[in-house]
């Protein structure tokens, strides 16, 4: 099965997860500048909430990306405890790429919030989802 990880970041909290999760696939993350050069079963996608919403560069990556993607798995950090999923879904949805309704969250460091997160626990927990999702697709 044909697995990739791509991840948007600005201030390097959700590729901490994405490494995390590459590592466990045996993959490297890159980022979403990076295009699939080929169709994958499973890209599991990184991103973020900036502003109440998903970065353009996440929402092109889906856009331009689309017939390459098998299953997008979707996977976040924010400060608000909510996850980029919904986001997602929305542009995949345009695009006719399916997401798999179990995702991974954590907080993510911003500011004076949630300092020191993801932490070590939080990326255990993203080599378990990954683990699981592996086992489950
Ligand atoms: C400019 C900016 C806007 C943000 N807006 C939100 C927001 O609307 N909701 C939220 O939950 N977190 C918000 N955050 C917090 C980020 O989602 C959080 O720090 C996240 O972990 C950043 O991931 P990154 O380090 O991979 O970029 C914002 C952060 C920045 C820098």
């Amino acid at each position: 099965m044909k697995t990739e990880v791509r991840y948007f970041t600005k201030s390097g909290n959700t590729k901490l997860v994405a490494d995390a999760i590459a590592t466990e696939v045996g993959k490297i993350a890159l980022p979403v500048s990076e295009p699939l050069t080929e169709y994958v079963d499973i890209l599991f996608l990184g991103s973020s909430m900036y502003k109440f919403t998903i970065d353009k560069a996440v929402t092109d990556f889906i856009k331009e990306n689309a017939q390459n993607i098998g299953t997008l798995v979707n996977f976040s950090t924010s400060a608000s405890g909510k996850s980029t999923l919904k986001k997602i879904k929305k542009v995949a949805n345009l695009y006719g790429v399916n997401v798999l309704s179990e995702e991974f969250y954590c907080f993510g460091h911003f500011w004076i919030f949630h300092k020191n997160r993801p932490d070590q626990q939080d990326l255990n927990n993203a080599k378990i989802f990954a683990i699981e999702v592996m086992r489950n697709v």
